[in-house]
C-alpha cells in the first residue's frame, strides 16, 4: 500500500453529539496523520459537488439539508492506504449495520445522522479535498 490522502468530516450530529474529540483520538491511534482541520459550515454548492454522485436519488436532498445544517469538522487525512484505513474506523454506512467499535457503530443514530464522511477512493479524495480545501 502507498501513502494516500483522503477526505473526512465529521457531520453535525457528531459534532452536536460531542464525538469530535473521541473522533480525533481513533484517528491518530490508528496511526494515520490529520494534515489540516477545520471546523464550519457546507454551502449548499460544496454538499452538492460533494454528493453528486448521489444526485436524482430519493434521499439526495435529504443529505444535502442534512450536511448543510449545522457545524461539521473538515479533515485532510494522511498516511499508509488512508482511504480504506478510515472507512474501516467509520464502519458500514446504516449505523444499525454498523460494527460495534466503528465510529457509526458506536455513535450513529440513523443514516442521515451517521456522524462521519469518507472518501471512498483516491480519486474521490482528491476531487473532495478540492471542493473543500482549496
Ligand atoms: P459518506 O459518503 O457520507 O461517507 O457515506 P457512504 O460512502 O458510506 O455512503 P454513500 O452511499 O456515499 O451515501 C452518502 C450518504 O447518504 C446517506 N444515504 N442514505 N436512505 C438511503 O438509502 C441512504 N443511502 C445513503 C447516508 O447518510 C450516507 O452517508
Ligand atoms: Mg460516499
Amino acid at each position: 500500500m502507498a501513502i494516500e490522502k483522503t477526505y473526512s468530516m465529521i457531520k453535525p450530529d457528531g459534532v452536536a453529539n460531542h464525538h469530535i474529540g473521541e473522533i480525533i483520538y481513533r484517528i491518530e491511534r490508528a496511526g494515520l496523520t490529520i494534515e489540516r482541520m477545520e471546523m464550519g459550515m457546507v454551502t449548499k454548492e460544496q454538499a452538492e459537488q460533494n454528493y453528486a454522485e448521489h444526485k436524482g436519488k430519493p434521499f439526495y436532498d435529504g443529505l444535502v439539508k442534512y450536511i448543510t445544517s449545522g457545524p461539521v469538522v473538515k479533515m485532510v487525512i494522511s498516511g499508509e492506504g488512508a482511504v480504506a484505513k478510515m472507512r474501516s474506523l467509520m464502519g458500514a454506512t446504516d449505523p444499525a449495520k454498523a460494527a460495534p467499535g466503528t465510529i457509526r457503530g458506536d455513535f450513529g443514530l440513523i443514516m442521515d445522522a451517521n456522524v462521519i464522511h469518507g472518501s471512498d477512493s483516491v480519486e474521490s479524495a482528491n476531487r473532495e479535498i478540492g471542493i473543500f480545501f482549496n
